[in-house]
């Protein structure tokens, strides 16, 4: 079982948003995942609520017991566990990165978030767990995608070779309780979120399934 920390102490960064996408990719690829929300917010698990029984689950936990959590994830037989974390560099941000085995920045090109993200990096590199910035919300045909991504080497972090760009479907989607791989298959959201989920599953080495129902 491979585990994924979604962090940023910034809020509105797309950490959620990011989560469910990749934990959704993952089950359409035939991959048994989970999802659990650490967020007091509770916002992936009230998607989780509106999805209805569908797969992946959302559970609600306590970074106090993320151990038991995923001991339980691990003896259920998942494959992938998307931890959604809240914007604070708190004790679950901070637990979350430790245990995982990827960290995921969620961050907008923009020089807010670009300025926040220190606080992040400092939580995260302490863990010494690798992570990545995703650039998230980025605007279609503008710069400030290959500026940011400047800016985070210049900080010495690494950045996903996979951009996610700002579009209606990630929003669209998630009020439904459904993702835009779901809502839009054929749309370029659906792409994204499928690109980077084969990144993910490289850089995490997660073998193939064997019966999958989509590549
Ligand atoms: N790539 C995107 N394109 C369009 N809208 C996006 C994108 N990513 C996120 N959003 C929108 O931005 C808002 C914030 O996203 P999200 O809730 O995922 O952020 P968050 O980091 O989880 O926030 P919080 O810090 O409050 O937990 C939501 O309304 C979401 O639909
Ligand atoms: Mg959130």
């Amino acid at each position: 079982m491979k585990t994924i920390a979604i962090a940023s102490q910034k809020g509105g960064t797309g950490k959620t948003t990011t989560a469910v996408h990749l934990a959704t990719a993952a089950t359409l690829a035939g991959y048994d995942a989970v999802v659990i929300d650490l967020d007091p917010q509770g916002s992936a698990a009230t998607w989780g609520d509106d999805r209805g029984e569908t797969a992946p689950e959302v559970i609600s936990g306590q970074a106090t017991r993320l151990n038991v959590l995923l001991e339980s994830a691990a003896r259920e037989g998942f494959d992938l566990v998307v931890i959604d974390t809240g914007p604070a560099a708190d004790a679950a941000a901070r637990r979350s990165a430790e245990i995982a085995d990827l960290v995921l920045i969620p961050c907008r090109p923009s020089a807010f978030d670009l300025k926040a993200i220190r606080t992040t990096l400092d939580l995260v590199e302490a863990t010494r767990t690798p992570a990545f910035v995703v650039l998230n919300a980025a605007p279609i045909r503008s710069r400030s995608v290959d500026e940011a991504r400047d800016v985070v080497l210049g900080m010495g972090a690494k950045v996903s070779p996979v951009v996610i760009y700002q579009r209606a479907a990630y929003g669209h989607s998630v009020i439904a309780g459904r993702t835009a791989q779901e809502f839009e298959p054929d749309g370029k959201a659906a792409e994204e979120i499928a690109a980077l989920w084969r990144w993910v599953k490289t850089e995490m080495k997660i073998p193939p399934k064997k019966q999958t129902r989509a590549a």
